[in-house]
């Protein structure tokens, strides 16, 4: 009596040992990075982004004439090439002995953080889903596979064209590790640097010719549960961002 009990037993939990195996193996996708699992990549949601340009079309005085909030995007993609440009303006390592970013940052402590809601075929080469930037390295981790922007939306006071964009930027700063420094006047400077990254994103856009628009309007206990966000990680900023016309 106990024999096939043992046998059923043993034979189920081969199956279970041979269905862990078989979800580990690596999934390849055309053109999506976060699936290739070579020995050089240490962890298979992490993605490299290209390098970013230190040269554009445009001068500086000629963005800054130009820019505009802009509020209606088509639907062609971005390119990764142009995503990690963006987010290389906004809190892209500028100096690699110090650390030093591309935006000021009160005690150098960097409490900014860039989360990207992206659209299906709203960045080639980038599967929908959420990402995290990772500047040293100029990476993504990816944390999610789902196309949030209509939750985004609702969570910003149904500013619909939030929704259009295919991809939408939610800057957060993390208070603490500024007022362990600054005690509470550490709040404003994370503040006063959330408008510094957003003004170079705002500049870096326009220079690429694309557009966004800033946006302050939104519900900020909404969008930490939509991303799933870590409870330090406070929203400041939405910036949908897409081609112009
Ligand atoms: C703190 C802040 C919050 C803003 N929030 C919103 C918003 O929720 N929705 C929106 O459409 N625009 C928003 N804007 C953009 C302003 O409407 C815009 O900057 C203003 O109309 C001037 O236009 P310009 O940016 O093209 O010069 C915000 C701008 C700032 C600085």
């Amino acid at each position: 009596m106990e024999k096939p009990i043992f046998w059923i037993i043993f034979v189920l939990l081969l199956v279970l040992i041979g269905l862990c195996v078989l979800s580990r193996l690596p999934k390849f996708q055309k053109g999506n990075k976060v699936a290739m699992s070579t020995p050089q990549a240490p962890h298979k949601n992490i993605i490299d982004l290209p390098q970013p340009e230190l040269k554009g079309k445009m001068s500086l005085e000629e963005v800054i004439f130009k820019r505009r909030s802009r509020r209606e995007y088509t639907q062609e993609s971005l390119t990764l090439a142009q995503v990690s440009q963006i987010l290389w303006s906004g809190q892209g390592i500028t100096d690699e002995k110090t650390g030093f970013r591309s935006s000021p940052s009160a005690g150098a402590l960097y409490p900014l953080d860039i989360y990207l809601v992206v659209g299906r075929n709203g960045v080639e080469d980038l599967p929908e889903g959420v990402y995290h930037f990772l500047p040293q390295g100029q990476k993504l981790e990816k944390i999610s596979t789902e196309d949030l922007r209509e939750s985004l939306t609702k969570a910003s006071l149904n500013q619909s064209f939030i929704a259009q964009a295919p991809m939408v930027l939610v800057i957060t700063g993390e208070y603490e590790r500024t007022m362990v420094k600054y005690g509470e006047r550490g709040r404003q400077y994370v503040h006063q640097e959330a408008g510094h990254t957003a003004q170079n994103i705002y500049l870096q856009v326009e220079s690429l010719g694309l557009g966004t628009v800033t946006i302050g309007a939104f519900n900020e206990e909404e969008i930490i549960n939509i991303l799933d966000l870590p409870s330090t990680h406070h929203p400041l900023y939405v910036m949908p961002v897409g081609q112009v016309e």
